[in-house]
């Protein structure tokens, strides 16, 4: 058996009721018996990433019962109900939401390092496909409603923005491992519904440092910023990307969406935006062409992504434009 087989065979049978956990008790999460009653309740995997963590905040904001899934130690609110679970064992979640029959899950959670995907497509496969697979095969068996997230880089770049019509042509580990989980979840779980979205930040304290953070900070320090001039993106605040992805759960709504920023726009222009709207030298901004920074991934260039579909479903100011989604981008870090 060669090293990759090995790797991707490697799932112990565990049941999720021996999965470490924390929070305040509750029945809900207690494992039910065969033929239990009404699903309820929200499983949101990816608990510590830049849109799951915005996730768990908002469905506990509303009032909703929510399980949180995150790798380690929940790095956020200490209180909530949170399962840490590994997803390079794709089996426990599969497991777990047998066991917990939520009403709708949530699946945040990918390997998103894009040059780490490169140098690890089997890592890459274990967590973007086979764990997608397994949280589908959990849904379908269970009636649970799935919405999995995913990614702009699905497209090849060439001719966006692009609709959710567009024919995808991933370039890359990471892109192909994504759209793979995209075409495993509509094949397995009726009814269930892809959320791409693209380039998210976030102000929210403890949230995963960005391209914009690191940007903003070198802008207010007076240090030059190196931003592609050649890339245009939808960018995403994290809290509009988890609103848009939680008003899709709710929804019956099935198929691929886009849940990204309303406005598309380059690389340096976003940085031109942001310097303005700090009052920094906007020719700090130094523009360069994705080439030159040879990259062991590729990365798509013209892949912003239209956003009317959304806008039908939930309303029209529900993506932000890219003023709108800095604004509360900068609010949240003097918050
Ligand atoms: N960030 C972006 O710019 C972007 C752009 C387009 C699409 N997306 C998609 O949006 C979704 C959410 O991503 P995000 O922005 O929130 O990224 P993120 O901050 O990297 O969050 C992903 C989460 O998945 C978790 N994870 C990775 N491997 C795992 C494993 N083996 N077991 C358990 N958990 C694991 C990570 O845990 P750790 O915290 O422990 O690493 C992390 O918390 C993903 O589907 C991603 O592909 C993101």
């Amino acid at each position: 058996m060669s090293a990759e087989s090995k790797t991707l065979s490697a799932e112990p049978k565990t049941s999720s009721t021996a999965l470490p956990s924390s929070g305040p008790a509750g029945s809900w999460l207690e494992p039910t018996t065969k033929g239990a009653p009404a699903l309820e309740g929200f499983l949101v995997t990816g608990a510590n990433g830049l849109v799951g963590s915005r996730v768990v905040a908002q469905l506990r904001q509303a009032g909703e019962k929510v399980l949180a899934v995150g790798r380690g130690e929940t790095r956020f609110d200490q209180a909530i109900h949170y399962r840490s679970l590994d997803l390079a064992q794709p089996a426990q979640l599969r497991a777990l939401i047998e066991s917990v029959r939520p009403r709708t899950l949530i699946h945040c959670a990918a390997m998103t390092d894009v040059d780490g995907c490169e140098a690890d497509p089997v890592a890459a496969w274990l967590v973007n496909v086979r764990a997608v697979e397994a949280a589908a095969l959990g849904c379908r068996s269970t009636g649970t409603r799935l919405v999995a997230l995913s990614t702009d880089y699905v497209f090849d770049g060439l001719a966006g923005p692009y609709d959710e019509e567009a024919a995808p042509n991933p370039r890359g580990a990471y892109a192909v491992t994504k759209r793979i989980g995209e075409e495993t979840a509509l094949l397995l779980a009726p009814g269930c519904a892809i959320a791409r979205v693209a380039v998210v930040y976030s102000g929210r304290p403890g949230a995963k440092r960005t391209f914009a953070l690191a940007a903003l900070e070198s802008l207010r320090r007076g240090e030059k910023v190196k931003a592609f001039q050649d890339q245009v993106v939808s960018p995403t605040l994290a809290d509009n990307a988890a609103e848009m992805v939680i008003g899709l759960a709710r929804s019956t709504a099935a198929g691929v969406f886009h849940c990204a920023g309303a406005t598309c726009v380059s690389r340096v222009e976003f940085c031109r935006v942001l310097a303005r709207k700090v009052g920094a030298d906007e020719a700090l901004v130094v523009p360069v062409s994705l080439a030159e920074l040879r990259l062991p991934a590729p990365r798509p260039l013209r892949c912003a992504l239209r956003v009317e579909k959304i806008q039908r479903l939930l309303g029209a100011s529900m993506p932000l434009s890219l003023e709108q989604g800095l604004d509360r981008f900068l609010a949240e870090l003097s918050a």
